[in-house]
This record gives structure tokens, C-alpha cells and sequence, in this order.
């Protein structure tokens, strides 16, 4: 929202009436992806897809307060988006990926 990161679940859609709303559906598309989904992508980001759009939007918002962070920077980014697979390294991987490509 605003671009920044809201926890969907618990935002309440009436108070951000005339807010700038993305979700990961309004990112990119299969033939033109958003640099991070690309990254997820080359980067074997994702496994089951559970947290994958949590982390990809959270990793959007990170960079668009830093552009170029630290692995440290990007694992408290993309905290609370839980992976049940344990596929953090390749997230915070194509995080800075998707950094290092935008550079
Ligand atoms: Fe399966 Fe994260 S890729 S929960």
C-alpha cells in the first residue's frame, strides 16, 4: 500500500480507500515480470509457492526504500513471511539479485 508492505490478511481494505494498492496479480506478467519476480525465478525462489508472493512484494518494498541492501537488510525485509519449505537463502538470493540487476 503506498508501496509499502501491509499484512493483507489483517488490513482492513475500507481504510485505504484512494490508496495506491498492488498485489503480486498487478506486478508484472509472465512475458514482462517485475525484476523481482524474474529473480525468484532465475534464482529458484520459490518451491511450493505458499510464500511466495509475501516474500516477492516484501522484497519489492524493501527495495524501494533501498535499492541496495545487505543480505541482513533483505532477511529483516523479508521477516514474517514464514516458508514452510525453508527456502529463505534462494528468497534473500533473489532479493539481491533483483538489486545487483537494478544497479
Ligand atoms: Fe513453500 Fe515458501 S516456497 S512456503
Amino acid at each position: 500500500v503506498n508501496g509499502r508492505r501491509v499484512v493483507s490478511c489483517l488490513t482492513l481494505a475500507l481504510l485505504h480507500d484512494g490508496d495506491d494498492v498492488t498485489t503480486i496479480e498487478g506486478l508484472g506478467t509472465p512475458d514482462a515480470m517485475h525484476p523481482v519476480q524474474a529473480a525468484f525465478v532465475a534464482c529458484d525462489g520459490y518451491q511450493c509457492g505458499y510464500c511466495t508472493s509475501g516474500q516477492i512484494m516484501s522484497g519489492k518494498a524493501l527495495l524501494l526504500k533501498n535499492s541496495e541492501p545487505t543480505e541482513a537488510q533483505v532477511r529483516r525485509g523479508l521477516s514474517g513471511n514464514l516458508c514452510r519449505c525453508g527456502n529463505y537463502n534462494r528468497e534473500v538470493a533473489a532479493v539481491l539479485a533483483a538489486a545487483a540487476k537494478s544497479r
